[in-house]
Protein backbone atom coordinates (compact mmCIF):
# COMPACT_ATOMS: atom_id res chain seq x y z
CA UNK A 1 0.00 0.00 0.00
CA UNK A 2 1.37 3.41 -0.82
CA UNK A 3 1.30 4.84 2.42
CA UNK A 4 2.55 8.29 3.85
CA UNK A 5 1.33 7.82 7.48
CA UNK A 6 4.05 8.15 10.35
CA UNK A 7 1.49 7.48 13.26
CA UNK A 8 0.45 10.84 14.52
CA UNK A 9 0.13 11.99 10.50
CA UNK A 10 -0.78 11.25 7.21
CA UNK A 11 0.33 13.74 4.77
CA UNK A 12 0.01 17.08 6.40
CA UNK A 13 -2.73 15.67 8.53
CA UNK A 14 -1.61 15.58 12.16
CA UNK A 15 -3.49 14.25 14.83
CA UNK A 16 -2.91 10.98 18.10
CA UNK A 17 -6.66 11.13 19.21
CA UNK A 18 -8.48 7.65 18.58
CA UNK A 19 -10.69 9.74 16.13
CA UNK A 20 -7.98 11.12 14.18
CA UNK A 21 -6.34 7.63 14.08
CA UNK A 22 -9.86 6.40 12.73
CA UNK A 23 -9.49 8.89 9.85
CA UNK A 24 -6.05 8.13 9.41
CA UNK A 25 -7.08 4.56 8.31
CA UNK A 26 -9.72 5.29 6.52
CA UNK A 27 -8.19 7.66 4.39
CA UNK A 28 -4.93 4.95 4.28
CA UNK A 29 -7.68 2.21 2.86
CA UNK A 30 -9.14 4.39 0.71
CA UNK A 31 -6.20 6.31 -0.79
CA UNK A 32 -5.01 3.86 -3.02
CA UNK A 33 -8.36 3.03 -5.00
CA UNK A 34 -10.42 4.98 -7.11
CA UNK A 35 -13.25 5.23 -4.97
CA UNK A 36 -15.20 9.33 -4.54
CA UNK A 37 -14.85 9.95 -1.49
CA UNK A 38 -17.38 12.32 0.61
CA UNK A 39 -15.87 14.36 3.29
CA UNK A 40 -17.70 16.26 6.04
CA UNK A 41 -16.83 18.04 8.72
CA UNK A 42 -17.53 21.57 10.22
CA UNK A 43 -15.63 24.80 8.68
CA UNK A 44 -11.93 24.28 9.25
CA UNK A 45 -11.86 21.11 10.72
CA UNK A 46 -9.07 19.67 7.68
CA UNK A 47 -11.50 18.60 4.83
CA UNK A 48 -9.56 19.79 2.27
CA UNK A 49 -6.02 18.86 4.03
CA UNK A 50 -7.85 15.55 4.36
CA UNK A 51 -8.47 15.40 0.28
CA UNK A 52 -4.74 16.18 -0.40
CA UNK A 53 -3.65 13.38 2.18
CA UNK A 54 -5.92 10.76 0.03
CA UNK A 55 -4.59 11.81 -3.19
CA UNK A 56 -1.04 11.45 -1.81
CA UNK A 57 -2.07 8.00 -0.81
CA UNK A 58 -3.10 6.94 -4.14
CA UNK A 59 -1.38 6.35 -7.90
CA UNK A 60 -2.12 9.62 -8.82
CA UNK A 61 -0.13 11.18 -6.17
CA UNK A 62 2.42 12.67 -9.07
CA UNK A 63 -0.45 13.64 -11.10
CA UNK A 64 -2.48 17.35 -10.62
CA UNK A 65 -4.21 17.81 -7.59
CA UNK A 66 -7.13 20.46 -8.21
CA UNK A 67 -9.76 22.22 -5.91
CA UNK A 68 -12.50 24.34 -6.47
CA UNK A 69 -15.16 25.74 -4.62
CA UNK A 70 -18.63 24.85 -5.69
CA UNK A 71 -19.85 27.91 -3.52
CA UNK A 72 -17.46 31.03 -4.69
CA UNK A 73 -18.33 30.40 -8.82
CA UNK A 74 -21.28 32.40 -9.90
CA UNK A 75 -23.99 29.67 -11.29
CA UNK A 76 -23.69 30.67 -14.76
CA UNK A 77 -20.22 30.31 -15.17
CA UNK A 78 -19.69 26.77 -13.16
CA UNK A 79 -19.89 24.94 -16.11
CA UNK A 80 -17.39 26.53 -17.82
CA UNK A 81 -15.56 26.12 -15.06
CA UNK A 82 -15.82 22.56 -14.53
CA UNK A 83 -15.31 21.31 -18.43
CA UNK A 84 -13.85 24.07 -20.13
CA UNK A 85 -15.05 26.12 -23.46
CA UNK A 86 -13.72 27.14 -26.75
CA UNK A 87 -13.14 30.30 -28.17
CA UNK A 88 -16.65 32.21 -29.09
CA UNK A 89 -18.68 29.90 -27.29
CA UNK A 90 -20.14 32.51 -25.09
CA UNK A 91 -19.58 36.32 -25.18
CA UNK A 92 -15.98 37.06 -23.67
CA UNK A 93 -14.93 33.48 -24.52
CA UNK A 94 -11.91 35.17 -26.55
CA UNK A 95 -9.75 32.02 -26.42
CA UNK A 96 -10.38 28.39 -25.58
CA UNK A 97 -10.08 27.26 -22.12
CA UNK A 98 -9.66 24.38 -20.14
CA UNK A 99 -11.50 23.22 -17.21
CA UNK A 100 -10.71 21.96 -14.20
CA UNK A 101 -11.91 18.35 -15.17
CA UNK A 102 -9.19 18.28 -18.20
CA UNK A 103 -6.66 20.11 -15.59
CA UNK A 104 -6.76 17.36 -13.67
CA UNK A 105 -6.87 14.99 -15.97
CA UNK A 106 -4.50 11.85 -14.31
CA UNK A 107 -5.14 13.14 -10.80
CA UNK A 108 -7.48 13.92 -8.41
CA UNK A 109 -9.91 17.04 -8.16
CA UNK A 110 -11.96 18.43 -4.91
CA UNK A 111 -15.62 19.76 -5.39
CA UNK A 112 -15.80 21.77 -2.29
CA UNK A 113 -18.97 22.86 -1.01
CA UNK A 114 -20.47 20.47 -3.56
CA UNK A 115 -24.17 21.33 -1.89
CA UNK A 116 -23.93 24.94 -3.32
CA UNK A 117 -23.37 23.85 -7.38
CA UNK A 118 -26.92 24.64 -8.52
CA UNK A 119 -29.32 21.24 -9.28
CA UNK A 120 -29.30 21.06 -13.40
CA UNK A 121 -25.19 21.68 -13.23
CA UNK A 122 -25.69 18.21 -10.04
CA UNK A 123 -27.24 16.52 -12.88
CA UNK A 124 -24.50 17.30 -15.57
CA UNK A 125 -21.98 16.49 -12.65
CA UNK A 126 -23.18 12.76 -12.14
CA UNK A 127 -23.61 11.85 -15.88
CA UNK A 128 -19.65 12.65 -16.32
CA UNK A 129 -19.03 10.93 -12.85
CA UNK A 130 -20.94 7.85 -14.73
CA UNK A 131 -19.86 8.09 -18.45
CA UNK A 132 -16.68 9.76 -17.67
CA UNK A 133 -17.70 11.51 -21.13
CA UNK A 134 -17.66 15.51 -21.38
CA UNK A 135 -17.45 18.40 -23.85
CA UNK A 136 -15.84 22.12 -23.09
CA UNK A 137 -19.01 24.04 -23.93
CA UNK A 138 -19.20 24.96 -27.32
CA UNK A 139 -17.21 22.29 -28.31
CA UNK A 140 -17.87 19.08 -30.27
CA UNK A 141 -15.12 16.96 -29.30
CA UNK A 142 -15.69 14.74 -26.47
CA UNK A 143 -12.88 14.31 -23.68
CA UNK A 144 -12.80 11.66 -21.11
CA UNK A 145 -11.89 11.73 -17.81
CA UNK A 146 -9.80 10.24 -15.88
CA UNK A 147 -10.24 12.17 -12.84
CA UNK A 148 -10.99 10.98 -9.21
CA UNK A 149 -13.46 13.01 -7.64
CA UNK A 150 -13.32 14.07 -4.12
CA UNK A 151 -16.53 16.10 -2.95
CA UNK A 152 -16.63 18.13 0.70
CA UNK A 153 -18.99 20.10 2.46
CA UNK A 154 -20.03 21.40 5.79
CA UNK A 155 -23.72 20.62 5.41
CA UNK A 156 -25.22 17.54 6.53
CA UNK A 157 -25.12 15.85 3.47
CA UNK A 158 -28.52 13.76 3.91
CA UNK A 159 -30.47 17.37 5.60
CA UNK A 160 -29.16 19.07 1.82
CA UNK A 161 -30.91 16.14 -0.15
CA UNK A 162 -33.86 16.65 2.05
CA UNK A 163 -33.76 20.89 1.39
CA UNK A 164 -33.48 20.02 -2.01
CA UNK A 165 -30.09 21.78 -2.06
CA UNK A 166 -28.13 18.23 -2.98
CA UNK A 167 -29.29 15.58 -5.46
CA UNK A 168 -29.68 12.14 -4.16
CA UNK A 169 -28.57 10.43 -6.50
CA UNK A 170 -25.32 12.77 -7.14
CA UNK A 171 -24.89 11.86 -3.25
CA UNK A 172 -24.95 8.25 -3.48
CA UNK A 173 -22.31 8.16 -6.40
CA UNK A 174 -20.38 11.19 -4.26
CA UNK A 175 -20.19 9.47 -0.90
CA UNK A 176 -19.16 5.61 -2.25
CA UNK A 177 -16.96 6.33 0.69
CA UNK A 178 -17.84 9.38 3.24
CA UNK A 179 -14.89 10.01 5.53
CA UNK A 180 -16.35 12.61 8.85
CA UNK A 181 -13.32 14.64 10.17
CA UNK A 182 -14.31 14.87 13.51
CA UNK A 183 -14.51 18.85 15.38
CA UNK A 184 -11.53 19.92 17.52
CA UNK A 185 -13.23 19.84 20.75
CA UNK A 186 -13.75 16.09 20.30
CA UNK A 187 -9.95 15.67 19.70
CA UNK A 188 -9.05 15.75 23.08
CA UNK A 189 -4.72 16.17 23.16
CA UNK A 190 -4.45 16.93 19.66
CA UNK A 191 -5.08 20.33 20.46
CA UNK A 192 -1.92 20.77 22.21
CA UNK A 193 -0.14 18.62 20.04
CA UNK A 194 -1.39 20.75 17.32
CA UNK A 195 -0.88 23.72 18.52
CA UNK A 196 2.58 22.07 19.44
CA UNK A 197 3.15 21.46 15.67
CA UNK A 198 2.38 24.80 13.84
CA UNK A 199 4.61 26.65 16.60
CA UNK A 200 7.47 24.39 15.99
CA UNK A 201 6.76 24.92 11.89
CA UNK A 202 6.87 28.80 12.91
CA UNK A 203 9.96 28.89 15.01
CA UNK A 204 11.77 26.87 12.27
CA UNK A 205 10.59 29.77 9.41
CA UNK A 206 11.80 32.12 12.01
CA UNK A 207 14.87 30.39 13.60
CA UNK A 208 13.05 31.10 17.07
CA UNK A 209 12.47 29.01 20.01
CA UNK A 210 8.97 30.33 21.61
CA UNK A 211 7.07 28.44 23.61
CA UNK A 212 3.72 28.08 25.17
CA UNK A 213 3.27 29.41 28.71
CA UNK A 214 1.01 27.37 30.83
CA UNK A 215 -1.68 29.11 30.88
CA UNK A 216 -1.77 29.46 27.40
CA UNK A 217 -1.56 25.38 27.55
CA UNK A 218 -4.40 25.10 29.93
CA UNK A 219 -6.66 27.76 27.49
CA UNK A 220 -6.00 25.86 24.39
CA UNK A 221 -7.81 22.58 26.44
CA UNK A 222 -10.67 24.92 27.73
CA UNK A 223 -11.33 26.88 24.32
CA UNK A 224 -14.12 24.79 21.99
CA UNK A 225 -12.45 26.25 18.94
CA UNK A 226 -15.45 26.26 17.36
CA UNK A 227 -13.35 27.04 14.21
CA UNK A 228 -11.57 24.46 14.62
CA UNK A 229 -7.77 24.17 13.57
CA UNK A 230 -8.17 27.04 11.54
CA UNK A 231 -9.05 28.88 13.75
CA UNK A 232 -6.20 26.96 16.34
CA UNK A 233 -3.43 27.83 13.35
CA UNK A 234 -4.45 31.59 13.27
CA UNK A 235 -4.65 31.69 16.97
CA UNK A 236 -1.20 30.31 17.09
CA UNK A 237 0.29 32.43 14.55
CA UNK A 238 -0.92 35.57 16.10
CA UNK A 239 0.55 34.28 19.31
CA UNK A 240 3.92 33.80 18.04
CA UNK A 241 3.96 37.24 16.24
CA UNK A 242 2.78 39.27 19.25
CA UNK A 243 4.82 37.32 21.66
CA UNK A 244 8.66 37.16 22.65
CA UNK A 245 9.76 34.23 23.95
CA UNK A 246 6.57 32.78 26.23
CA UNK A 247 3.66 32.90 24.56
CA UNK A 248 -0.54 33.81 25.89
CA UNK A 249 -3.18 32.93 24.27
CA UNK A 250 -5.44 34.38 27.06
CA UNK A 251 -5.52 37.99 24.87
CA UNK A 252 -6.12 36.58 22.12
CA UNK A 253 -8.89 33.55 23.09
CA UNK A 254 -10.36 36.05 26.08
CA UNK A 255 -10.95 39.09 24.34
CA UNK A 256 -12.69 37.35 21.43
CA UNK A 257 -9.37 37.68 18.84
CA UNK A 258 -10.42 33.99 18.19
CA UNK A 259 -14.24 34.12 18.48
CA UNK A 260 -14.77 37.66 17.03
CA UNK A 261 -17.42 37.79 20.09
CA UNK A 262 -15.22 40.35 22.29
CA UNK A 263 -16.40 38.02 25.05
CA UNK A 264 -13.21 39.41 27.60
CA UNK A 265 -13.75 37.74 31.02
CA UNK A 266 -15.33 34.67 29.85
CA UNK A 267 -13.69 31.33 30.68
CA UNK A 268 -14.92 28.50 28.35
CA UNK A 269 -14.47 25.35 30.52
CA UNK A 270 -14.68 22.01 29.01
CA UNK A 271 -16.78 18.94 30.51
CA UNK A 272 -14.13 16.55 31.92
CA UNK A 273 -11.77 19.54 32.90
CA UNK A 274 -9.81 18.66 35.93
CA UNK A 275 -10.69 21.11 38.82
CA UNK A 276 -7.01 21.74 39.43
CA UNK A 277 -7.06 23.21 35.53
CA UNK A 278 -10.27 24.67 35.86
CA UNK A 279 -9.26 26.72 39.31
CA UNK A 280 -6.04 27.89 38.15
CA UNK A 281 -7.14 29.37 34.82
CA UNK A 282 -9.85 30.90 36.35
CA UNK A 283 -7.57 32.39 39.03
CA UNK A 284 -4.52 33.21 36.05
CA UNK A 285 -7.78 34.61 33.99
CA UNK A 286 -9.24 36.62 36.96
CA UNK A 287 -5.63 38.10 37.63
CA UNK A 288 -5.21 38.81 33.60
CA UNK A 289 -8.21 40.46 33.85
CA UNK A 290 -7.50 42.76 36.55
CA UNK A 291 -3.94 43.36 34.75
CA UNK A 292 -2.25 41.56 37.94
CA UNK A 293 -3.67 43.09 40.41
CA UNK A 294 -3.60 41.02 43.40
CA UNK A 295 -5.83 42.30 45.16
CA UNK A 296 -8.66 42.93 43.21
CA UNK A 297 -8.35 39.12 41.68
CA UNK A 298 -8.65 37.82 45.56
CA UNK A 299 -11.67 40.14 46.46
CA UNK A 300 -13.35 38.69 42.89
CA UNK A 301 -12.50 35.44 43.64
CA UNK A 302 -14.08 35.80 47.27
CA UNK A 303 -11.10 34.25 48.75
CA UNK A 304 -7.60 36.12 51.05
CA UNK A 305 -4.46 37.70 49.43
CA UNK A 306 -2.58 35.01 51.30
CA UNK A 307 -4.69 32.20 49.46
CA UNK A 308 -4.15 33.49 45.96
CA UNK A 309 -0.49 33.78 46.97
CA UNK A 310 -0.33 30.46 48.12
CA UNK A 311 -1.80 29.38 44.92
CA UNK A 312 0.06 31.17 42.89
CA UNK A 313 3.71 29.86 44.48
CA UNK A 314 1.96 26.30 43.84
CA UNK A 315 1.88 26.96 40.21
CA UNK A 316 4.91 28.06 40.31
CA UNK A 317 6.91 25.28 41.65
CA UNK A 318 4.73 23.27 39.70
CA UNK A 319 5.69 25.18 36.46
CA UNK A 320 9.35 24.80 37.82
CA UNK A 321 8.74 21.12 37.69
CA UNK A 322 7.78 20.80 34.31
CA UNK A 323 10.28 22.77 33.01
CA UNK A 324 13.35 20.49 34.48
N1 LIG B 1 -5.10 17.63 11.25
C1 LIG B 1 -4.47 18.72 10.80
N2 LIG B 1 -3.11 18.81 10.91
C2 LIG B 1 -2.46 19.91 10.49
N3 LIG B 1 -3.06 20.97 9.94
C3 LIG B 1 -4.38 20.95 9.79
C4 LIG B 1 -5.17 19.81 10.20
N4 LIG B 1 -6.45 20.06 9.92
C5 LIG B 1 -6.50 21.27 9.36
N5 LIG B 1 -5.27 21.82 9.28
C6 LIG B 1 -4.97 23.18 8.78
O1 LIG B 1 -6.07 24.00 9.18
C7 LIG B 1 -6.50 24.85 8.15
C8 LIG B 1 -7.92 24.54 7.75
O2 LIG B 1 -7.97 23.25 7.13
P1 LIG B 1 -8.82 22.98 5.79
O3 LIG B 1 -8.74 24.14 4.85
O4 LIG B 1 -8.41 21.65 5.26
O5 LIG B 1 -10.28 22.91 6.44
P2 LIG B 1 -11.70 22.72 5.73
O6 LIG B 1 -12.41 21.67 6.48
O7 LIG B 1 -11.49 22.51 4.26
O8 LIG B 1 -12.39 24.13 6.02
P3 LIG B 1 -13.61 24.83 5.20
O9 LIG B 1 -14.84 24.03 5.44
O10 LIG B 1 -13.71 26.19 5.84
O11 LIG B 1 -13.20 24.88 3.76
C9 LIG B 1 -5.50 24.68 7.03
O12 LIG B 1 -4.47 25.65 7.17
C10 LIG B 1 -4.94 23.28 7.26
O13 LIG B 1 -3.65 23.19 6.75
MG1 LIG C 1 -12.14 23.67 2.59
Amino acid sequence: MNSVSHGFSVGSLFGASPAMQEVFRLIERVGPTEASVLLTGESGSGKELAAQSIHECSPRRDGPFIAINCGAIPAGLIEAELFGYERGSFTGAVRAHAGVFERAQGGTLLLDEVTEMPLDMQTRLLRVLETRKFYRVGASTEFTSDVRVIAATNRCPLKAVQNGQLREDLLYRLAVFPVALPPLRERGDDVELLAEHFLSELNAQGDTHKRLSALARMMLKQHSWPGNVRELKNCIERAYILGDSVLELAPLIQSGGARGDGDRGRLDIRVGSRIYDMERSLIEATLDYFKGNKRRAADALGCSLKTLYNKLNGYSQSQECANT
